[in-house]
């Protein structure tokens, strides 16, 4: 399956997402810039945030309790379709998702 990840300037990449598990896991392997992703997936640091567009958040898993308190933790008020990376598990109906990556959580 693949997966694209799209910088805040729009620029795009698009990889193979063979192995997984994870969105994350995808783009560190790839080393996708603006997804520092610090804890490695233990969804404590909320350095690996996407945004989902609404057509893609309808065929993702809802966020997990944790997931849901570390971004209000850290964010307040969260926008729609804001995920943490880590907790996006890719399965083949997720072929083809689109990640937007907001800025501002580590070096792009
Ligand atoms: S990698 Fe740390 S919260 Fe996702």
């Amino acid at each position: 399956m693949r997966l694209t990840f799209i910088q805040p300037d729009g620029a795009a990449t698009t990889l193979d997402a063979d192995g997984g598990p994870t969105a994350m896991h995808v783009a560190t392997r790839h080393n996708v810039p603006g997804l520092p992703a610090e804890c490695g997936g233990q969804c404590i640091c909320v350095t690996c945030m996407v945004d989902v567009d609404d057509a893609w958040a309808a065929k993702l898993p809802p966020p997990g309790e944790d997931e849901m308190d570390m971004l209000s933790d850290t964010l307040g008020e969260v926008p729609p379709g804001r995920r943490l990376s880590c907790q996006i598990q890719l399965a083949p109906g997720l072929d083809g998702l689109v990640l937007r990556i907001p800025g501002g959580q580590g070096p792009v």
